[in-house]
């Protein structure tokens, strides 16, 4: 038996986090859910997006399944997503980006870099201090070198032909390949970003700094049908949140056009990562059989509705459990 804790958060996060969860429930009957409200629509009702009452639920949990929140531009206000990341320590960003001849791993470090939170704005300069630690950058080479282990190939993604934080994250991460002798390469973060496009078959494992993760997931989530395909997993040595690499989605919220895929991904990596891999890869087949089938939502070219897609899943899932 595993408890789940499930954090929709706001905009679209509520619409796709239901189905997955759904999705969840469907394989998992003996799995306990409870849910934890957070997010901008709470610092809207209380003045605080996120307590520590929250925090201190995501940690009783299992795993977590997120949907996601709206940060907006405030000088004061502090990104719920970033507090969680940092309190349970979920230094590892995974986004995978699988299709017909490629296979990337993403492996994002999700705690510090330019994410430092270290800080200022003051009246003509504004700071942003960007810490890349050994310890950090030690394990986040770690864990990319555990998974290049069982894949091929190793990318060190970095800017160290001008950023000197970039010159110790690579020299960290080379001296770790070579030392757990796994074959690697390296580019720089500019370049890769475009041929990552172009020939994705030539990645696997992909290690980068925080901030250019989060960008090179959203641009390589071009190769699979865009954000609402990318789901992504924040692994920690204690914890693990699972969620979509998408945002809340304001101009579509609400109004359930939202494709749910990448938050069933994202539950189904979360499957993996609770021990049922059986369950995860049924959840993938069940997705592409249903988009097969020409069950589609609008950012495909489809007209099925968010929840429509998800109880088109769920019956396919249904059907492959009853075989
Ligand atoms: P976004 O990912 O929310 O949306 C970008 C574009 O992709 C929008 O046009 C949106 O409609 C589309 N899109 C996203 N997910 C989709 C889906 N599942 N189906 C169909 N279309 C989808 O990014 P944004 O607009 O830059 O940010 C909106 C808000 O979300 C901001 O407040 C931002 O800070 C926040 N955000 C939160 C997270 C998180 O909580 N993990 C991640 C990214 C952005
Ligand atoms: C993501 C998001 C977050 C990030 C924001 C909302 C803090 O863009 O998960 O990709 O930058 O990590
Ligand atoms: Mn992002």
């Amino acid at each position: 038996m595993k408890t789940i804790a499930v954090a929709e958060g706001d905009g679209i996060g509520h619409e796709v986090i239901t189905v997955a969860r759904q999705v969840l429930e469907l394989l998992h009957p003996e799995y306990e859910f409870f849910s934890v409200e957070m997010g901008y629509g709470m610092w809207e009702k209380t003045g605080c997006p996120c307590k520590d009452h929250e925090i201190a639920a995501l940690k009783s949990a299992d795993a977590a399944l997120f949907g996601a929140v709206t940060t907006p531009p405030m000088k004061d206000y502090q990104s719920v997503v970033l507090r969680i990341r940092k309190a349970l320590d979920l230094y590892a960003n995974l986004r995978p980006v699988k299709g017909s001849g490629f296979d990337i791993m993403i492996v994002r470090e999700n705690t510090e870099g330019l994410y430092s939170g270290i800080e200022e704005i003051g009246t003509d300069r504004a700071t942003t201090l960007r810490v890349v630690t050994r310890k950090g950058t030690e394990r986040i080479a770690k864990a990319a070198i555990r998974l290049t282990k069982a894949r091929r190939l190793l990318t060190i993604g970095h800017k160290a032909n001008v950023i000197k934080s970039d010159v110790f994250f690579r020299d960290i991460c080379i001296a770790e390949a070579k030392a757990a002798g796994v074959p690697f390469n390296e580019k720089y973060i500019d370049a890769l970003a475009l041929d990552i496009l172009q020939h994705p078959q030539a990645y696997d494992v992909v290690v980068t700094t925080n901030i250019f993760g989060d960008i090179l997931s959203d641009v390589a989530s071009f190769l699979v049908g865009g954000l609402g395909l990318m789901p992504s997993a924040n692994i920690g040595d204690r914890y693990a949140l699972f969620e979509p690499v998408h945002g809340s989605a304001p101009d579509i919220a609400g109004k359930n056009i939202a494709n749910p895929i990448a938050a069933i991904r994202s539950a189904a990596m979360l499957l993996t990562y609770c021990g049922d891999t059986t369950g995860a890869m049924m959840i993938e087949k069940a997705i592409q059989q249903t988009l097969l089938d020409g069950i589609k939502t609008a950012d495909l070219g489809g007209t099925a509705g968010t929840r429509e897609f998800g109880e088109a899943v769920a019956k396919e899932i249904g059907r492959r459990t009853k075989r």
